[in-house]
């Protein structure tokens, strides 16, 4: 069985869908680059091994990433999960872990890379917004996508709303990416492009507001 390691800063709203979705592969670790993340505790109550590299204590990037990338690499993960990880990590990093991270970014990439995506979403005036779950390489949230869910943006939405819209199609896109890449449905192929070996296409079409 496949193993994950996976990386948060905060809630862990996405680690916990991510332990709840019965996936065909081990969570051998949760870990946090900050020890107040109320993430830390959902883990620990579900039995999962959790750690802290508090990225504060090094000195720059390189030396924060390499003390993650040991930490992690002592659970032997398959994979390696970002979700909800606040931190921009080196190209070193990205590198080590090629074709094995994943990333979920509220967003329909590659619109809105970057924070503050549904206030920006909001101010553009956008119809439809969502998430994104894609292989990190060293270009910040322009990784290979993976899945993507769209919702409308509707009237008098708020940043709550619509971040609270989206955030419930990252628990359920985020599982399913992971159960692909632990069935080998999915990877990341030579060409920088995400195989498919299996995949359902949709046939729905998101039009909003409606066509009356
Ligand atoms: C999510 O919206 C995720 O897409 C983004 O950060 C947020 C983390 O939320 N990268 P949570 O910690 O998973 O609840």
């Amino acid at each position: 069985m496949k193993k994950i390691v996976i990386l948060i800063s905060g809630r862990g709203s996405n680690m916990q869908a991510l332990l709840e979705a019965k996936l065909p592969c081990r969570v051998a670790a949760v870990i946090s680059n900050r020890a107040d993340a109320e993430g830390l505790n959902i883990a620990k109550a579900h039995g999962i091994p959790t750690a802290v590299v508090e990225h504060r204590d090094y000195p720059d990037r390189d030396s924060f990433d390499a003390a993650l990338a040991k930490k992690i690499n002592a659970f032997h993960p398959d994979f390696v999960l970002l979700a909800g990880f606040m931190r921009i990590l080196t190209p070193n990093f990205v590198a080590h872990y090629h074709g094995r991270l994943l990333n979920i970014h509220p967003s329909l990439l590659p619109a809105y890379s970057g924070t503050n995506t549904h206030a920006r979403a909001l101010y553009d005036g956008v119809k439809i917004h969502g998430c994104t779950v894609h292989f990190v390489t060293p270009d910040l949230d322009h990784g290979p996508i993976i899945i993507q869910a769209a919702v409308p943006v509707i009237r008098d939405d708020t940043e709550q709303t619509l971040a609270a819209r989206v955030l419930h199609e990252e628990h359920r896109i985020y599982p399913q990416a992971v159960r692909w890449l632990c069935q080998e449905q999915i990877k990341l192929g030579e060409q920088g492009k995400v195989v498919f070996r299996y995949r359902k296409q949709t046939g729905y079409t998101l039009v909003s507001p409606g066509v009356e």
